[in-house]
């Protein structure tokens, strides 16, 4: 990475058709190259079904599920237990994007489930005010995406005073938790501006997912030529 900036990278695959199964995986590695040739931080959010074969791909990736339920083993069907992602090499998961919304009670069970089996957790909010609630929860990271520009141009870093308030707010209910934020975000300077702002990195899709060559995306947004 050039500069002095070391940001977290959060990719979510969501289920875009270039991001899932054999594809997911191909991404996932030359992503991965990339990342351990600069020296960044990276993170995969993969669908459920496609944890396995990335983590057979890149084993040193550091992959999420997008969601998993609050579940144990049992009479669940169609659940994703946190026992599932984690035989199939998950770190972690997200919980709560907002194409993914849970009721807080279920998400406070879901974060507690899913720390006790050791798998680390970015909770998303949609508002400062919910990155204060959901902070109470404990989650390892909260990731804030305004959903309006989520999937667009125009970068959350475009509004820098919802980023300071998330940080702080967020601080005051527990210093432990790691701030990231996300939606359109696609450039260096938008990565950045969200450290500047004191956020550990950012949570990103379409400027990598959907870009005619994800690689050099990646390189872009982490300042490589
Ligand atoms: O989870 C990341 C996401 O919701 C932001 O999407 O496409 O605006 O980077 P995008």
């Amino acid at each position: 990475m050039s500069g002095d900036i070391s940001p977290l990278i959060v990719l979510n695959l969501k289920t875009y058709e270039n991001a899932t199964g054999y594809e997911a995986e191909k991404m996932a590695l030359r992503l991965q190259e990339t990342a351990e040739e600069y020296n960044v931080a990276l993170t995969v959010a993969a669908q459920a079904a496609d944890i396995y074969r990335i983590k057979e791909e890149v084993p040193q990736l550091t992959v999420y599920a997008q969601h998993i339920d609050p579940y144990s083993y049992g009479a669940y069907t169609g659940y994703i237990t946190a026992e599932s992602i984690l035989n199939a090499g998950a770190d972690g998961t997200l919980l709560n994007h907002s194409e993914r919304k849970i009721d807080h009670g279920i998400l406070a069970e879901t974060i507690n489930v899913a720390q006790d089996k050791g798998l680390d957790v970015i909770a998303c909010a949609d508002s400062v005010l919910e990155a204060e609630q959901i902070a109470h929860f404990g989650p390892d990271y909260i990731a804030v995406e305004p959903p309006e520009l989520i999937g667009g141009d125009v970068s959350v870093t475009t509004r820098p005073e919802l980023i300071i308030d998330s940080v702080e707010t967020v601080r005051k209910v527990d210093e432990r938790i790691t701030v990231l934020v996300g939606a359109g975000v696609k450039t260096y300077e938008d990565v950045t501006k969200a450290m500047e702002l004191k956020t550990a990195g950012v949570l990103l899709a379409s400027g990598i997912t959907k870009a005619e060559n994800p690689v050099e995306a990646f390189k872009g947004l982490i300042g490589v030529k």
